[in-house]
């Protein structure tokens, strides 16, 4: 029988939600490896996520997101695993996180609180230009998509890193 102990513990959510961050201290916390989408793609590709949407297009990319995503959760061992922001995008990608039996939680963050925590970046190119309206439309199509592979929801506003990680061990 599943448990939550042996489920991957996956988290969704907007660019500077604190996927990363929170996903750092989670796996600490409990002892599992990080796997962190952006970080596999980078390795696994030898290059840049900017590299990768300037030379190939976003696409490309989304295809790779997919991939990465597939084999974190096909990872034996259970993990937590960051989520690239933009991995509810795809259907199949959506299906394959309700599909696993891993759980997911959605970090959500007002966009207007994203706006103030995100730096463009090597993995961000998506925002080198008005960010602000960048994100407020992305959340806008984005919202429905995690509401719908999400098991929980953790509201980040406002909260520490440590705040964060009890509610969603919670
Ligand atoms: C993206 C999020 C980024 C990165 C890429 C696209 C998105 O990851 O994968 O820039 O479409 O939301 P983070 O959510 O880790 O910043």
């Amino acid at each position: 029988m599943s448990t939550a102990v042996d489920r991957h513990l996956v988290l969704v959510g907007m660019m500077g939600s604190g996927k990363t961050t929170v996903g750092r201290a989670l796996a600490a916390r409990l002892g599992r490896p990080l796997l962190d989408s952006d970080a596999l793609i980078e390795a696994r590709e030898g290059r840049t996520v900017r590299d990768i949407f300037a030379a190939d297009g976003e696409d490309s990319f989304r295809a790779i997101e997919t991939e990465v995503l597939v084999q974190s959760l096909a990872n034996s061992e259970p993990a937590v695993i960051a989520a690239a922001g933009g991995v509810v995008l795809r259907a199949e990608n959506r299906s394959a996180l309700r599909g696993s039996r891993a759980r997911v939680v959605w970090l959500r963050a007002d966009p207007a609180v994203l706006v103030e925590r995100v730096t463009g970046g090597p993995h961000r190119p998506l925002l080198d230009d008005d960010p602000e309206g960048v994100l407020q439309r992305m959340y806008a199509e984005r919202e429905a998509l995690y509401r719908e592979v999400a098991d929980a929801i953790v509201t980040v506003d406002g909260r520490s890193v440590n705040e964060v990680v009890e509610a969603v061990l919670r």
